[in-house]
């Protein structure tokens, strides 16, 4: 089983962003455990960062045939981009949307999601252990 972990924009430079916000583990950091985790699970995960929209739907398209699901972190692009939410429903592979801090509990605009309704689930405000929780989440459902 192969999960693909995507993320957006900006998700680059985590351990120097707005660390109050969103923590100070690196994208490297937070793969590397995601990683491990894997490997417990015995699934396999392959990760993919991207601060450009087509790329990142590029990225769900190539998931079709080759990954059983997807973990995406769409930052930004959650609120603002109806190309993922396509290419993520035209993928039709479970997907679990991620984010670090509680979206809902910030500016008006981030408590809209356009992915939301095409995913499995959303997870939101628990840091890095939020990748932890969605590909436990995502692997249960697979094995169902
Ligand atoms: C984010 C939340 C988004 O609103 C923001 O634009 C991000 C990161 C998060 O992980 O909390 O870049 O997706």
């Amino acid at each position: 089983m192969k999960i693909l972990v995507i993320n957006g924009p900006n998700l680059n430079l985590l351990g120097m962003r707005e660390p109050g916000i969103y923590g100070s583990e690196t994208l490297e950091s937070i793969n590397a455990e995601l990683g491990r985790l894997a490997v417990t699970l015995a699934v396999e995960v392959e990760f993919f960062q991207s601060n450009h929209e087509g790329a990142i739907v590029d990225a769900i398209h190539r998931a079709v045939g080759s990954c059983q699901g997807i973990i995406i972190n769409p930052a930004a692009y959650t609120h603002t981009s109806v190309a993922i939410r396509d290419a993520i429903a035209a993928a039709g592979l479970p997907a679990v949307e991620v984010h670090l801090s509680n979206v809902y509990k910030r500016e008006e605009f981030r408590h809209r999601s356009l992915t939301a309704p095409v995913v499995l689930g959303q997870i939101a405000g628990f840091g890095a252990a939020g990748y932890d929780l969605a590909l436990r989440g995502l692997v249960r459902h697979l094995q169902q």
